[in-house]
């Protein structure tokens, strides 16, 4: 087990990382997402790292986050950008070496940083051992009961477009709800169920503070009606897809609950469960299930002040109603970036990438509303998540040249979907640098557009005013007003336009309306997305955290 120095000083920040604490540090922590291959490239590769990842730990240390969630570094062909785990034990050479994923955690935690990992048990990669021995062994095997094996294919789709099923060359097929190369796993297999405590217990035991579980609504099947003929009905039906968020999922996050629980200090499990309605994402947090569902209808809603009111109060009504904490969420890995995606003045939003031949976001009507955007989100009760780069205010590269495209989607929907690689771009952390210090040279596994200079971290430390400083500020005051612990009274008074509420003593406006809106009477300013007009008004696309 790892042991840190306790209450270390850095800044404002009382950091300290104890296996002993028991603070609930998951209700209103803000957790920021790390995709290896496009954070920092120590080696020079073009390939993000883990000892980049390390080398830049100070910067998240300065920036106020609580934890790291880390994408999947583990050997893999890189057929989904490692969603297609191969090993899961171990760390992919592209990444470096298990000493360096500890080295990594070691440097976290004596700044305070927890770190979460990712864990993605539908599906392995096609070249894992568990699934090249199922192909050897041919039909009725035990090897292939450990995957979705049928004599006939359905009609199921994939994700990533085409069907779900691939034939092998004796005749069989097998189910994948993603890419090819991602043989789905038959999860009533006992031996699947095991295989999963074991990994888990692999990570725990080398000091990890919780897995964000990928495709958690993904694990169970149903596949004909009779399957369910001896089963009491649920209270609550399934969900309306015999593959997507079957009851049969619970059981399973039980049994993992008690195994992050046997372990100090407070291991946490995060559902990725894209389901519908909101009422079924509190299912995956139900007190001995996961602690945090990331609140995809948030990350949904439009740049609509209706819309936006609406899924604040539905979702801290249905996290309420089971206890758990409610969670917010702007950008990742898998969706455009929040300043692209509200850079469309006609409230388009875009789902799965923009081409270069597509209607293009105005990148300054993104960046006003985008940074007001994470305002109103870090000041909303609960844990937030942010993603690499939405604290330098970047947007989604949205003028990719087709042929250097690497998400899976784009060639199995035939060309038609661009898919997600505008959103995983290298980050810029210098201006003028090559491959704006991302790594030594130019090298950069995606390229980067020409004009992200002015959004290289070293444009914006100590610059007032610019988003990382906005961040920063915010991730503080946030903390000091305890933001993330309070409770949410909606204020009216600031009209159908603007999402206005009082958290503690601060009142939080964020203005999406043509007019400008007032603050109450005597309100102190803390921190503004945007200036305010002559009058002190609140003006159209800002936010403004107030002390009143
Ligand atoms: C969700 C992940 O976030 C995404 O990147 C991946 O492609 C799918 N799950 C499949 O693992």
């Amino acid at each position: 087990m790892f042991t840190v120095p306790a209450m270390r000083f850095v800044g404002y920040r009382r950091l300290s990382v104890t296996t002993e604490q028991s603070t609930q540090w998951w209700r209103d922590a803000v957790i920021y997402q790390v995709y290896p291959r496009s954070f920092a490239d120590a080696d020079g590769d073009g390939v993000g790292d883990l000892p980049g990842i390390t080398a830049r730990l100070d910067h998240l240390a300065g920036l106020g986050v609580d934890a790291v969630w880390l994408s999947p570094f583990y050997p893999s062909p890189q057929a989904d950008a490692g969603y297609d785990v191969a090993n899961y034990r171990d760390v992919d050479p592209l990444f470096g070496r298990l000493a360096d994923f500890d080295a990594l955690v070691a440097r976290a935690h004596a700044l305070g940083i927890r770190v979460i990992v990712d864990l993605v048990p539908n599906h392995t990669s096609d070249e894992h051992p568990w699934f090249q021995a199922a192909l050897a062994a041919g039909p009725g095997s035990p090897e292939r009961d450990r995957y979705c094996f049928r004599d006939e294919p359905n009609d199921w789709e994939s994700i990533f477009g085409g069907s779900a099923w691939t034939q092998v060359e004796d005749g069989q097929w097998y189910l994948h709800l993603f890419d090819v190369r991602q043989p789905d796993l038959n999860w009533n297999n006992p031996e699947v169920r095991a295989e999963f405590v074991e990994i888990l217990r692999f990570w725990l035991d080398r000091g990890v503070d919780g897995f964000r579980v990928d495709v958690s609504h993904g694990l169970i099947k149903t596949w004909e009606p009779s399957d369910k003929v001896d089963a009491p009905p649920p209270a609550i039906p399934d969900g309306p897809e015999p593959m997507w968020d079957q009851d049969g999922v619970h059981e399973i996050y039980r049994s993992w609950r008690k195994v992050v629980d046997s372990y100090p200090g407070e291991r946490i499990l995060v559902a990725e469960a894209w389901v519908d309605p909101i009422e079924r994402m509190a299912r995956y947090v139900r007190p001995d299930e996961m602690h945090q569902a990331f609140n995809f209808a948030y990350l949904l809603a439009s740049w609509s002040a209706d819309a936006i009111r609406e899924v604040v109060d539905s979702s801290l009504a249905v996290c309420q109603a089971v206890g758990a904490p409610t969670t917010w969420v702007l950008s990742n890995h898998d969706v455009v970036r929040h300043t692209s995606r509200f850079g469309y003045a006609d409230g388009t939003l875009p789902r799965n990438g923009i081409a270069a031949a597509d209607p293009q976001p105005d990148e300054a009507l993104g960046l006003r509303r985008g940074r007001a955007a994470s305002m109103l989100m870090l000041a909303l009760p609960g844990a937030a998540y942010v993603y690499q780069g939405e604290e330098f205010g970047l947007p989604e590269h949205s003028t990719l040249p087709d042929d250097v495209r690497q998400d899976p989607t784009w060639v199995r929907s035939g060309h038609t979907v661009v898919g997600r690689d505008g959103c995983r771009v290298p980050i810029p952390w210098a201006a003028g640098g090559p491959s704006y210090g991302f790594g030594p040279d130019s090298r950069s596994w995606l390229p980067q557009p020409p004009a992200w200079d002015r959004y290289a971290l070293d444009r914006q430390r100590g610059v007032e005013g610019s988003t990382y400083e906005l961040y920063r500020a915010a991730l503080r005051l946030r903390r000091e007003y305890a933001l993330g612990a309070g409770t949410l009274t909606w204020w009216p008074e600031a009209g159908p336009d603007a999402v206005a509420f009082r958290n503690g003593g601060v009142v939080v406006v964020a203005n999406l309306g043509a007019e400008p809106v007032a603050l109450p009477a005597g309100a102190r300013v803390l921190l503004a997305s945007g200036d305010l007009d002559v009058d002190g008004r609140v003006p159209t696309d800002t936010a403004v955290w107030a002390l009143v």
